[in-house]
């Protein structure tokens, strides 16, 4: 099977980017990472970057040129396929267009409800009955493509941000795989 090359960019923890890792360990995973693209130096996730020995770009995003710099290293790299795992800066139009191929996002909410920041304590003070994560594929307007994939838990009475916060990551570890499974079965 020939992998596809994938770039995931993140800004913190990288809880996702290992979980993508560890799926594209298995030879029937349709992507290999090929880059890591990073906004913030310090971000647990570069750590992830180094001991799976996966090039790592650190970006400036105060640069101007900062997204050109990033798409010269995806071109040189091929990539046909970005994830963003947790990455705290939105993409701009101008990016999305010159890159041209697939770009997925996964949100902590069931979309369309919850777009934005804040999830959790939104999703609780709203008091919800059910929540979980989203899977969609990435264009112009904030946490608005078509949805990939989404899947849901229960909120029980004594839950709160935390406790929300655990659940949802425990679910989209499984869900930006699975994603990225359907995603090349069907396309
Ligand atoms: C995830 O909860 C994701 O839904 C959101 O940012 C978080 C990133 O977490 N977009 P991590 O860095 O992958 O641990």
């Amino acid at each position: 099977m020939v992998k596809k090359n994938a770039c995931v960019f993140i800004s913190g923890y990288g809880s996702n980017l290992r979980s993508l890792i560890l799926s594209s360990r298995n030879h029937t995973f349709p992507v290999s990472i090929k880059l890591i693209v990073c906004n913030n130096k310090n971000a647990k996730g570069v750590l992830l970057a180094k001991k799976n020995s996966i090039p790592c770009l650190i970006v400036n995003t105060k640069k101007r040129n900062f997204e050109n710099i990033i798409l010269l290293e995806i071109r040189k790299k091929n990539i046909s396929l970005i994830c963003l795992a947790g990455y705290m800066k939105i993409i701009s139009k101008k990016f999305i267009r010159n890159f041209g191929k697939k770009i997925i996002n996964i949100h902590p909410s069931l979309l369309p409800k919850f777009r934005g920041l804040n999830t959790f304590k939104r999703i609780i003070d709203e008091n919800e009955k059910k929540t979980g994560c989203s899977v969609h594929h990435v264009d112009e307007k904030l946490d608005n493509g078509k949805i990939i994939i989404k899947k849901i838990f229960f909120i029980k009475k004594n839950d709160d941000i935390v406790s929300l916060k655990k659940k949802t990551q425990k679910l989209e570890h499984v869900a930006f795989s699975e994603a990225i499974i359907k995603l090349y079965r069907y396309n």
